[in-house]
């Protein structure tokens, strides 16, 4: 499969879990692939950075020093669990800081070399949660639904040249979903889903394929939502 051959990407989140699966499709498929993440990735095809994308000055020199690139892919994310009235304000900002100012760092540092080069494809990472909303998870909600607005306005912003969309997993089978992150009630709810399951990263990068290769020509400010029919729009 070459559809994407002669493409330069870059995944954030590409140590493991969906932003790994994501690298490793696009390579698959022909780009040559940058990764990133706070813990040091293993290289698949192209260079590797260890940044923090919720600190600005990390993700400008991150893109200065990775060059313009067709296709960026924004995984890095967390999610804490946290009921809400005994939550301390730390937990919210953090998931805010990570999940949507991280967003907007890479997205803007990404779109100054595609709307100069006049062609790119943008994808961020939101979350069926954004979507479903869950107790206990306010934080994250709230930072995954404001990931949805951001490609939005994005979309709009920097149309025709530059396609912006997001994914909105469901459950993924990756460390996030867990019993370190994530409480036994919380992970219950997992698999109530009309397909009964949770996904493997691999599904969720064949959407991040399609939207970054010829098939995602019309899209732009799309949220694409591979979630078992969990949330249906
Ligand atoms: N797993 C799921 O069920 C699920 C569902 C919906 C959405 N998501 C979203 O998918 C994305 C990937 O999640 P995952 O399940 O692969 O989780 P994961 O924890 O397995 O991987 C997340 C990666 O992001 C990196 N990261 C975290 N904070 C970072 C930071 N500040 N700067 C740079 N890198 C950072 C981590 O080191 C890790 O490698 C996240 O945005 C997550 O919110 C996951």
């Amino acid at each position: 499969m070459s559809a994407l051959r002669g493409k330069r990407a870059l995944v954030t989140g590409a140590a493991r879990g969906i932003g790994r699966a994501c690298a490793v499709a696009l390579a698959e498929a022909g780009a040559k692939v940058t990764c990133v993440d706070i813990a040091p990735p293993e290289p698949l095809n192209g260079a590797v950075f260890t940044t923090e994308i919720s600190d600005p000055q990390a993700v400008t020199t991150l893109f200065d020093k990775a060059g313009p690139q067709d296709i960026v892919i924004n995984a890095a994310g967390i999610l804490i669990e946290a009921p809400t009235l005994e939550a301390d304000l730390d937990t919210f900002d953090l998931q805010i800081a990570v999940n949507l100012r991280g967003s907007f760092l890479v997205a803007r540092a990404a779109l100054i070399g595609m709307a100069a080069q006049k062609h790119g494809r943008l994808i961020l990472i939101a979350s069926e949660l954004a979507h479903l909303g869950r107790a206990g998870f306010a934080g994250y909600c709230a930072s995954k639904a404001g990931v949805i607005g951001l490609t939005r306005a994005l979309a709009r912003e920097f149309a025709p040249d530059v396609l912006v969309n997001a994914i909105a997993p469901g459950p993924t089978d990756t460390a996030m979903l867990s019993a370190q992150t994530m409480s036994p009630e919380a992970l219950a709810l997992e698999t109530q889903n009309p397909l009964g399951r949770i996904a493997r990263p691999e599904e969720i990068a064949a959407a991040a394929v399609f939207l970054s290769g010829p098939g995602g020509s019309f899209m732009t400010g799309q949220t694409i939502c591979p979630s078992g029919g969990a949330v249906m729009l």
